[in-house]
């Protein structure tokens, strides 16, 4: 198609057709709206294609060069703005190549020979979410980061852990954070996974066969930085897999997240009253005057919902799709950037909310979520989490495990009539339980004597979780 031809999309495509397509069609149709979001990676991946071209004598040098001012020229009327979406262009390659042939002639037509927009597009998209899941890889280890700042603080604070959200075990505060961190660094090696899988090279697959020229797929996979070249040319055009892995791996974050966010909010709550976030993280009410509410975990928590919505939208895009590609493919892109946008945004909330920011006066860092350890450990006072250790005591005084379970059911029993913890419980009334008991038995009984107990690899004994943040910081420095 000529320029002009392309100009004139509103009334047909070329020869061939007898009508044009109607408004509705046309806006029904289009993507430039949207897809102008890929012009950077599609002018590079194009500029990467021509210098092939020129390298296989397929185009001349002069052409190549022309090529290159006209982008250049495209690229600063984009960033200025000037420059001029048409939605009769339907999309970001179409008047992209329309304008470049306005500015450089000729030249400007060559530059689609041996290439189709069906190889361009799924290149276009996989270089820019390549830079996209840089980012986002680079945001998952500040907020690992975040979390390991506050944990070294807080390694002898200890709160209640829980399971069935009852009272369970003490764990240091330290711990439970790293527990997060561990969930965001595998979230950043699946990052990771994904990037090798996204990061090959379409272009040259043409339309879906692949092409009579002598292409050079390889030299264009070099300049692109690009780690392979698609090995089947049907498949290349069509897949989105690569774009499904994303959400894939982009849903499991905010799954991280929403799981954080929920204990966030409980823990904000006056019932836990654990921690606060900053002010600027919150909102007031309209209503009732004393209230800051925890808006910024609560709408990730809600956002979550949004970005499992765009995996389970893309994965139900590509189900019914014969070979090779259709149309059905430019619905990839909107859940796919907003998936890139919630989960960006997101990222970057937490590692200010959780980590707090750099004052410029001082350097230090300010602003992060502020830890109430003596409501933690109240809170860990309560709910008897101190009887497995009666039981393990027990058990290493001679007793079969469910023989000292069953005796400190009495004790707990006990306690709880008199409104007490079991080691408030005189020595005297712990050995009508079991005679064994000594007043060693105190130490296990006590949050710290408990924590320091569970020293196996991975548990939540302070010299343990020292061991992990060392090894997170080493990890997080390379
Ligand atoms: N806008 C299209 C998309 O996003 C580009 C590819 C169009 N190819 C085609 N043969 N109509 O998928």
């Amino acid at each position: 198609m000529s320029s002009n031809q392309l100009d004139k999309k509103t009334q047909a495509w070329s020869a061939l057709f007898s009508e044009p397509m109607s408004e509705l069609v046309q806006r029904y149709t289009a993507s430039v709206f949207f897809d102008k979001r890929l012009a950077a990676a599609d002018i590079e991946g194009s500029l990467a294609h021509a210098e092939m071209l020129a390298a296989q004598g397929i185009i001349s040098g002069d052409d190549y060069a022309a090529i290159q001012r006209g982008m250049s020229a495209i690229s600063a009327e984009i960033e200025s703005g000037a420059f001029e979406w048409k939605l009769a262009l339907e999309d970001v390659h179409l008047n992209i190549e329309a304008r470049l042939t306005q500015l450089v002639g000729d030249a400007g037509k060559r530059l689609h020979t041996g290439r189709s927009r069906n190889d361009q597009v799924a290149t276009d998209i996989r270089l820019w979410l390549r830079s996209e899941i840089d980012l986002i890889t680079g945001l998952l280890r500040e907020l690992q980061g975040a979390l390991v700042d506050v944990a070294e603080k807080n390694v002898d604070v200890i709160l209640p852990g829980f399971t069935h959200l009852q009272v369970a075990q003490p764990v240091s505060f330290a711990h439970h954070l790293l527990a997060y961190v561990e969930m965001f660094a595998r979230d950043e090696q699946r990052m990771g996974d994904v990037r090798r899988r996204v990061n090959q090279l379409p272009l040259g697959s043409a339309a879906l066969a692949g092409t009579t020229y002598p292409l050079d797929r390889e030299r264009v996979a070099k300049t692109l930085g690009m780690e392979g070249v698609c090995q089947n040319s049907l498949d290349a055009v069509s897949d989105r897999d690569f774009a499904i892995e994303f959400a894939a791996a982009a849903s499991l974050v905010m799954v991280h997240i929403s799981r954080l966010s929920e204990e966030l909010i409980l823990w904000m709550s006056q019932n836990f009253g654990f921690i606060r976030i900053a002010d600027r993280f919150t909102t007031g009410s309209s209503i009732m005057p004393q209230k800051k509410n925890p808006d910024v975990p609560e709408l990730a928590r809600g956002k979550t919902g949004r970005v499992v919505g765009h995996l389970m939208g893309l994965i139900t895009l590509m189900k019914g799709q014969p070979l090779a590609y259709n149309k059905d493919n430019q619905e990839d892109k909107e859940p796919l950037f907003d998936t890139v946008d919630t989960l960006r945004d997101t990222l970057r909330i937490f590692v200010e909310m959780i980590g707090g920011q750099i004052n410029p006066a001082t350097g230090a860092k300010e602003g992060g979520i502020t830890v109430n350890a003596p409501a933690m450990e109240a809170a860990a006072q309560k709910g008897y989490a101190t009887a497995t250790d009666l039981a393990d005591y027990l058990v290493k005084k001679g007793l079969p495990f469910r023989d000292a379970h069953e005796t400190v059911a009495h004790a707990v029993k006990a306690a709880q009539s008199h409104h007490c913890d079991l080691s408030e419980l005189p020595l005297r009334v712990l050995q009508e339980f079991h005679p064994a008991i000594e007043k060693d038995v105190f130490e296990p009984l006590s949050l710290r004597g408990s924590l320091n107990a569970r020293s196996t690899l991975g548990g939540t004994a302070p010299a343990q979780v020292q061991a992990q943040i060392a090894r997170h910081r080493a990890r997080l420095a390379a």
